[in-house]
C-alpha cells in the first residue's frame, strides 16, 4: 500500500515494480558493455532461457477461504531464522554496475534483513565487506582455489569476517563458452577487476614475484591460473569440512546423485543452480532439475535454488518444487546498476512484497505451507 499511498501525492517509483524490465533500463542507461556481462550468458542462451521456461511452464492452482489475514514470511535454514525465504546470490565484480559495489548491494541486504553472499570475484575485500554489514547476515561463496594455502587463507578470513554459511561453487572450474563477452574481447577480471579478495590475500600474495602493484598484470595472470580447479573430485571436499565449522553448501547441483554425493561427504546443503545459464548451454532448466534433487536429498540436506527467479510468483514456485529459499542473482544487479543501494532495495522489496501476496491470494500464511500440490506442469 506504501506505493499507492504516495501514489497520493503524485509519487511514483523511482524504479518498475515489474522487475523484468530492469534489464532493458540498464542497458539504456548504462550501454551495452556491462549489461552485456551481467546478461550474458553461455552459448546461444539456450539455459537462461530454459531457466524461465521451467518456472513459466508451472502454474500456480490458488486456494481459497483459508484465512490469510496474518501472515509470516519467516523460515528456519541452515539452523538460521531469516525473515523470508530469499538471499542474494553471489555475483563477482559488481563494480561494473555501480561504483559502491559490493558495500551498496550488502548494505541493501542487511538494511532488507536478507542474507547477502559475498562472491569471491568481489571487487570489494571481504572485510569492508563485513564492516558495512554490522551484525547482518551475510555468506561466503568460495572459488575455491588450486593453491591450498589460499583457499585455506580465503575461508580464515571469511570466519574471521563473520560469514556465516560457505557457499562453495562447482559449476565454474573455468568460464564457459560466453559469446557476449567474446565478442566485446572482455573479460573483467584481466582488468584486475573482481580480484580485490585475492590481490589482498597474504597466501596469494605470497605467490607472486613481484609485489601487486610494480607488476600488476602478472598478478593477474596468477590470479586466472588459480581461482579454480578442474583437477578436483568429491573427496577432495573433506579439506572443507576440516576448515570450515560453520553451515557448508555445494552451489550449481542438478542432478540427483551429486546431491546424494554432497549428502555422502558431509556437507549441509546444494544450491539446486546452473549459475543462471551462464556456465553449460544446452542444459536443463534449474527448476526442472529440482524435484528430483528434492526427492532425492530432501530429508538430509538443505535445498536451496537459483537460476531464473524474476517476480514474486517463482519463488513461491522454487518453494513448491521443494526449496527453503531462493537466490537472486542478476535482478539485483541491475538494480544497483540503476540506483545503487536504494536500487537493490527496490528489488528486494518488490520480490518480498510479491512474494506475500502470491502466498496470501494462493491461501497460504506463510512459505511452509506451500508444496507440490499448488502447482500444475503445462507440457512442454
Ligand atoms: C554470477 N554468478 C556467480 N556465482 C558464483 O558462485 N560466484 C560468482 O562470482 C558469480 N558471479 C556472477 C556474475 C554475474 C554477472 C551473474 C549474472 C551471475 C551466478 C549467481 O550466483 C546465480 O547463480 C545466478 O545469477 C542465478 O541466476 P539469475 O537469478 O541471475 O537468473
Amino acid at each position: 500500500y506504501e506505493i499507492y499511498l504516495n501514489g497520493m501525492t503524485g509519487a511514483v517509483p523511482r524504479l518498475p515494480t515489474d522487475l523484468t524490465r530492469l534489464e532493458q533500463l540498464t542497458e539504456q542507461r548504462l550501454g551495452p558493455g556491462p549489461v552485456g556481462y551481467v546478461a550474458g550468458s553461455a552459448g546461444d542462451g539456450s539455459t537462461a532461457r530454459a531457466n524461465r521456461a521451467a518456472l513459466q511452464r508451472r502454474r500456480i492452482v490458488p486456494r481459497m477461504l483459508r484465512d490469510v489475514h496474518e501472515r509470516d514470511l519467516s523460515v528456519e535454514v541452515l539452523g538460521r531464522s531469516l525473515p523470508a525465504p530469499m538471499a542474494l546470490a553471489p555475483v563477482g565484480v559488481l563494480s561494473i554496475m555501480h561504483p559502491d559495489a559490493e558495500i551498496a548491494a550488502a548494505r541493501a541486504a542487511a538494511a532488507q534483513g536478507v542474507p547477502f553472499t559475498l562472491s569471491s570475484a568481489s571487487s570489494t575485500p571481504m572485510e569492508q565487506v563485513a564492516e558495512a554489514m554490522g551484525d547482518a547476515e551475510r555468506w561466503f561463496q568460495l572459488y575455491w582455489a588450486k593453491d591450498p594455502e589460499v583457499a585455506r587463507s580465503f575461508l580464515g578470513r571469511a570466519k574471521a569476517s563473520g560469514f556465516s554459511v560457505l557457499v562453495v561453487t562447482l559449476d565454474t572450474p573455468m568460464l564457459a563458452w560466453r559469446p557476449r563477452d567474446l565478442d566485446q574481447a572482455y573479460l573483467p577480471f584481466l582488468h584486475g577487476v573482481g580480484t580485490a579478495n585475492y590481490f589482498t590475500d597474504p597466501a596469494f600474495r605470497a605467490g607472486l614475484a613481484k609485489p601487486v602493484h610494480e607488476d600488476p598484470n602478472a598478478a593477474v595472470m596468477h590470479f586466472v591460473g588459480m581461482f579454480s580447479d578442474p583437477a578436483k573430485t568429491w573427496p577432495d571436499l573433506a579439506f572443507l569440512r576440516e576448515h570450515w565449522d560453520g553451515p557448508i553448501v555445494l552451489k550449481g547441483i542438478l542432478h540427483p546423485d551429486d546431491a546424494r554425493a554432497a549428502a555422502d561427504a558431509g556437507m549441509d546443503g546444494v544450491v539446486v543452480s546452473n549459475h543462471g545459464g551462464r556456465q553449460v548451454a544446452g542444459s536443463i532448466g534449474a527448476a526442472d532439475a529440482l524435484p528430483r534433487v528434492v526427492e532425492a536429498v530432501g530429508d538430509r540436506l538443505t535445498v536451496l535454488f537459483d537460476s531464473g527467479i524474476r517476480t514474486g510468483d517463482d519463488i513461491f514456485k522454487a518453494l513448491a518444487l521443494g526449496a527453503k529459499a531462493a537466490l537472486v542473482g542478476r535482478p539485483y544487479a541491475y538494480g544497483l546498476g540503476l540506483d545503487g543501494q536504494a536500487g537493490v532495495e527496490h528489488v528486494i522489496r518488490c520480490l518480498l512484497a510479491e512474494l506475500d501476496l502470491t502466498l496470501a491470494l494462493s491461501g497460504h500464511a506463510g512459505p511452509t505451507t506451500v508444496g507440490p500440490t499448488d502447482l500444475i506442469e503445462e507440457s512442454a
